[in-house]
């Protein structure tokens, strides 16, 4: 039910602080380490895994995409993700010691499954990350790695998504440890940030009034533009994800880097633009080039709406707007960056009038191809 909240997605949106613990309970062992015994894969197997394939559709495609990130970063392994609708039409190439990662929040997902049983044709082996027990993704992989979401009801999903992020995360992790790419400390390191990621979020959900008041006062725009770099790209194909299926608004999501290779011809007087900021500490790299394009976009007559760490003061200068969220490792941040965007569009949507639960022409589970 939904306990006192005006929708499921709003009731979805608070419940992220619990979803997101409860996905690592039980699987960090006494040491700090991890234990992921739902994974069946033998180590031995995990081991000869030359290549990691992400196969995954709308918002769990873009879990994926910030899964590419981890499970380069801490295993050095090469991953690509892919959106499972294009995956088996190319024939990509597949054989035993790959490892395919399917993510599904109901596991029952078509083209996601076509790409589960596409893969396990050619050799591949299939882990799927999923929220729905004993659902048909999940029974045709070779093992799974379940979220702990709970039912997610709204057909906009949010704590499937941070979640997804979490088991991504851990598989990551896992990954390395097996595998002795990543060294014991640095694994207790990382699972310990994970675990303070549920306050994280929490506190994100107590200072979101002003989003809330921001969102109100876009309802009349047509179009709403994000931008960010590296694993705030995908946060923000997401936000423009959730604008598009909630408020029925054109939103696009792009690389920072990229729009000055075209969209930035989109962007005149007023245009709301929401810019995810990367960590200022430690890619310092990052943080300077996306100050830059704030003051590239804001040059040309754009609304700003920057989301950035607690303490990052270089921006604010370029920001109309200002959505702070706590300082997090980089990889870590879309868990608390993505959860004003949810807010955001889920308040504009209601500004317009429009169900959030159940947006027009779209189901919550896609059983079609
Ligand atoms: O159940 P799945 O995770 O496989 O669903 C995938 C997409 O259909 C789903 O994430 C969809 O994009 C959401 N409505 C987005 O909010």
């Amino acid at each position: 039910e939904k306990g006192g909240y005006a929708s499921f997605m709003l009731k979805e949106i608070a419940d992220q602080p619990k979803a997101v613990a409860d996905t690592l309970l039980g699987r960090v062992d006494g040491t700090g380490l991890l234990h992921l015994d739902e994974v069946r894969i033998a180590p031995e197997v995990l081991r000869e895994v030359d290549k990691v394939v992400v196969v995954a559709c709308g918002t769990a495609y873009h879990a994926g995409m910030i899964a590419k990130y981890a499970i380069e970063h801490w295993t050095r392994l090469p991953c690509e993700t892919e959106l499972a609708s294009e995956f088996r039409y190319r024939d990509p190439i597949l054989d035993q010691r790959t490892l395919v990662v399917a993510i599904s929040q109901s596991g029952e997902t078509m083209d996601t499954l076509m790409a589960v049983r596409h893969a396990r044709e050619q050799g591949a082996k299939v882990l799927a990350i999923c929220n729905t027990n004993g659902s048909t993704i999940p029974r045709e992989s070779d093992a799974v790695l379940y979220t702990h979401a709970g039912p997610e009801v709204a057909v906009a999903s949010t704590k499937a998504f941070l979640t997804q992020l979490v088991a991504c995360y851990l598989v990551a992790l896992y990954l390395g440890q097996v595998r002795g790419t990543k060294w014991g400390d640095e694994i207790r390191t990382v699972v310990r940030q994970l675990s303070e990621m549920s306050g994280a979020v929490d506190r994100v959900l107590g200072t979101m009034e002003p989003v809330r008041e921001l969102a109100r006062s876009l309802s009349s725009h047509n179009t709403v533009l994000f931008v960010g770099r590296h694993v705030g790209y995908p946060v923000a194909l997401e936000g423009a994800l959730k604008l598009k299926e909630l408020a029925y608004m054109h939103a696009e999501g792009f690389a920072a880097g990229e729009l000055k290779h075209g969209p930035i011809a989109l962007i005149d007087e007023g245009l709301p633009v929401v810019v995810i900021v990367p960590s200022p500490r430690g890619r310092s790299v990052l943080h300077d080039k996306i100050v830059s394009n704030i003051q590239e976009i804001r040059a040309r007559g754009a609304r700003t709406v920057v989301i950035a760490e607690e303490g990052d003061e270089e921006v604010v200068p370029y920001a109309d707007h200002l959505i702070r969220i706590p300082a997090t490792p980089t990889l870590l941040q879309p868990l608390v960056a993505t959860v004003p965007l949810q807010v955001f569009a889920c308040e504009l949507a209601t500004a317009r009038g429009n169900e959030v639960d159940q947006p027009r022409n779209l189901a919550k589970s896609v059983t079609v191809e």
